[in-house]
């Protein structure tokens, strides 16, 4: 069986020069994946520490620099490509917009918002509302600061797989719904677009990008991060329905003029856009009175939505249970100032919790990345939520070190808590 090292290297370029031009796998973040798929499976590695060095942060620079328009990146022209299909179908409703209506947009899903980078500069300023959503408050955070020239973005957490209006949103509040590469990562597909329908206006538009065709270098990489499916539309294990599969399940929720860009699956990824119906019938399921609908998209007059503090780089502390109490030594300083920065608050207590803080996994692993470099300590994502204050995890991390401290320095290895 030839599996020496040497082997494996030719294996890897020969699979490199193959698919260097294919803008439809990320060879990077596979073998990142695939090299440390053992240490995942037994919970030793995060792979949300893989998407976060390799997609998240490389996203976040390349769209605050110059190359964001970087057409040698494979990956990029793709999303460069269906961004623009997606912009070009929004421009089309714009145009349909008389100047005294106010057009209200949600993205699902819009994580590091490279599909609301290419969207944000055709809508009319006076005319538009965008509500920025992702289930990662991270993202959020990142987007404000990203997005603070526009200042007709609000951002807010919502998570698809949950009901909208438990989550503070109103039914039928949005006119367009944006939904780049995010519908497949939930739980079931029918519960998701009925959450969607629900937030549409009747006569609203869904755009959705999607992949529509199985693909196996994705259950080695994206597809880590998933929950487990609980769906009878896709068999076990694939998070992906073809166009006709969306089509039908589009219908079942009340949706009509589905139709894709490009028509053909050929190319693995397609924009699909779909008008939820004009009649009340369905909105009526919401418990929505019938006088609260119009026969088509209901543009109502600008919401209150601009609210400067949220737009400011870093926030006040936020009401918690317990009392603000500030570090004592060295350790619990530095673990508080690596958590004012990822959260963007401007005092942490040593007794705050990490999650009712506004911490999710990918802040929790940017954290355990930067307190790995300065403590020589390995965290797993896990750890946080044994010890999720810095309190409890400095006096773990002082009992290590100290029990370390008779090590000659040179030979110390990274200690697991
Ligand atoms: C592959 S990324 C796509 C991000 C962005 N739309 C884009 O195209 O660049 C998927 C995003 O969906 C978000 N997501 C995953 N599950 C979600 C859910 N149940 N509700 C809302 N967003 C979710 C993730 O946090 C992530 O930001």
């Amino acid at each position: 069986m030839p599996s020496s090292q040497d082997y494996i290297n030719q294996s890897l370029k020969e699979v490199r020069e193959r698919f260097a031009s294919s803008s439809l796998v990320d060879l990077d973040v596979i073998q990142r994946c695939g090299e440390n798929l053992a240490a995942i499976v037994v919970g030793e590695q995060e792979p949300l520490e893989i998407f976060n060095e390799l997609v998240y942060q490389k996203e976040n620079n390349d769209s605050n620099s110059e190359t964001q328009n970087n057409h040698s990146d494979p990956v990029s022209s793709l999303a460069t490509y269906y961004n623009s299909i997606l912009r070009s179908s929004l421009e089309q409703v714009i145009k349909s917009l008389s100047s005294s209506v106010h057009l209200r947009v949600l993205e699902i899903g819009a994580g590091t918002g490279v599909t609301t980078q290419a969207l944000l500069p055709v809508l009319p300023l006076k005319q538009t509302s965008y509500t920025f959503t992702d289930i990662g408050s991270s993202f959020l955070t990142q987007a404000q600061q990203k997005f603070h020239e526009y200042p007709f973005v609000e951002y807010r957490l919502l998570d698809i797989d949950k009901s909208p209006t438990q989550q503070g949103f109103q039914n039928n509040s949005f006119d367009v719904i944006i939904a780049a590469n995010v519908l497949h990562a939930t739980r079931n597909i029918d519960l998701t677009l009925n959450h969607v329908r629900s937030l549409l206006a009747p006569g609203g538009f869904l755009l959705m990008w999607e992949i529509t065709q199985p693909k196996i270098d994705f259950d080695i990489s994206w597809g880590l991060l998933l929950k487990p499916l609980d769906d009878k539309r896709r068999s076990p294990g694939q998070p992906f329905i073809v166009k006709d599969q969306w089509f039908e399940a589009l219908r079942a929720q009340d949706f009509e003029q589905v139709a894709a860009f490009p028509e053909t699956e050929a190319l693995e990824h397609q924009i699909i856009m779909a008008v939820a119906s004009a009649s009340t019938a369905f909105s009526k399921k919401f418990g929505q009175q019938e006088t609260d609908f119009k026969s088509e998209i209901s543009f109502q007059t600008k919401p209150d939505i601009l609210q400067p503090e949220k737009l400011s780089a870093l926030h006040s502390r936020p009401d918690l249970p317990n009392s603000y109490v500030a570090p004592h030594d060295d350790i619990e300083q530095k673990i508080a100032d690596i958590w004012q920065k990822l959260l963007g608050i401007k005092q942490v207590g040593i007794h705050d919790n990490f999650f009712r803080l506004g911490g999710d996994s990918l802040i929790a692993v940017q954290v355990l990345s930067r307190m790995r470099k300065i403590f020589s300590i390995k965290l797993t994502v896990a750890n946080f939520f044994e010890m999720p204050t810095i309190a409890e995890l400095a006096s773990n991390i002082s009992n290590k070190l100290e029990s370390e401290s008779y090590l000659d320095v040179n030979d110390r290895e990274e200690i697991t808590i």
